[in-house]
């Protein structure tokens, strides 16, 4: 269900003419280009959500006061929609989005918001801007909703203002080189999220703890961090901004089990029922540091990949730490890897049937 209808929509007075839309559309980037509108709604304390419409990108008016800009009473989501062969337009799990959404909502005491008020402004939107959505190989339009504390109070409470924005960007590859392998760094005294923490919400305080030890990765020529847990300085959890797996010489599977201080990642979940369906043997488990390490020096473990909405499935090629420093697969991307990658793909783009229902 979709309450698209419901958004009202006031066209931008100032679009991007066609040619320069274009150009950009013609040479993508991750996230440094936004479409012409946005699409918003507010949420008043004994009102509830209204106000619902889709207007002109632009910056917003806030408060110095804003609670999200002090407790970072904040939320957000990532998905994608990709245009077809035949021009269409197509969602990739956002019923799953707006789930996820509410899980994290629910954690930053912030206001459940309804699925079709989700889906609904990413219709909205789309429709809107739908000449946005690029159709060069490995592109898509990636969608930005959030919600945050926009009431000025600056007393620590749940806020009773709240406003939910989606903003749209037309991307490609999150990487600036491509598809090609990537390179980790096993984070030195920084965890990502402990028990009963903020872990498995996707709120921004969680990228703000992450920045400097990714900062740290990049010193060492690393572009990604991989975090351990809190408990035990010994499980790997995840990367600064995707989930991991490790793929065995025999061919099965892991990837890290959720604890709650793992992000549910939807790629993660889409990836493990379609290897699990192509007969793979796919385990979520705890998986130590040192088992990966000796499992890559040793050749037990042939790939290691990571996964997210703006990763979508790529090759690790590198693991390094202030103790060792393993290639994997000669640096190289894998085959299950790169087999999973276009698997995942062909469903997205409309290559291959749509047997799960994932695409709307
Ligand atoms: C995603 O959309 O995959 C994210 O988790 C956000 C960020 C890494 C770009």
């Amino acid at each position: 269900a979709s309450n698209a209808a419901a958004f009202e929509v006031r066209p931008s007075a100032n679009p991007l003419p066609a040619i320069q839309r274009d150009a950009a559309l013609a040479d993508l980037k991750f996230g440094t280009q936004f479409t012409d509108h946005m699409a918003r709604m507010q949420w008043r304390k004994d009102e509830g959500w209204g106000d619902r419409r889709v207007e002109a990108y632009g910056p917003l008016q806030l408060d110095p006061a804003a609670a999200v800009l002090h407790y970072a009473q904040e939320i957000f989501e990532g998905l994608k929609a990709f245009k077809w062969a035949d021009g269409s337009v197509h969602l990739f799990r956002p019923e799953a989005n707006a789930e996820r959404f509410n899980r994290s909502a629910h954690r930053l005491a912030l206001p459940q918001l309804p699925v079709e008020d989700f889906v609904g402004s990413l219709e909205a939107l789309i429709a809107a801007d739908v000449a946005w959505v690029p159709g060069v190989e490995e592109s898509s339009l990636y969608l930005r909703p959030f919600m945050f504390a926009s009431e000025a109070f600056l007393g620590v409470r749940p806020a009773h203002v709240i406003d939910y924005l989606l903003i749209a960007s037309p991307v490609g590859p999150y990487f600036p080189g491509g598809v090609k392998p990537v390179s980790i760094w096993v984070a030195q005294g920084f965890h990502r999220a402990g028990p009963g923490g903020t872990g498995d919400a996707k709120c921004g305080g969680n990228y703000a703890a992450s920045l400097l030890p990714q900062q740290q990765a990049a010193e060492h020529g690393c572009q990604q961090v991989l975090f351990l847990d809190a408990k035990n300085d010994r499980y790997l959890e995840e990367l600064g901004g995707m989930n991991v797996f490790v793929v065995r010489r025999d061919g099965t599977i892991e990837t890290p089990r959720l604890t709650g201080t793992i992000l549910e990642g939807i790629t993660r979940s889409s990836v493990i029922q379609q290897l699990e369906d192509d007969g793979r043997k796919v385990i979520e488990k705890d998986i130590t540091l040192d088992e990966v390490r000796a499992g890559v020096e040793d050749g037990d473990i042939a790939e290691v990949f990571a996964c997210g909405t703006a990763a979508v499935v790529t090759p690790v090629g590198r693991l390094a730490s202030p103790t060792f420093d393993v290639q994997i697969n000669g640096g190289e991307a894998g085959q299950v890897t790169m087999g999973i990658r276009q698997r995942l793909t062909d469903i997205q783009y409309g290559r291959d049937e749509d047997t799960y229902g994932w695409m709307r």
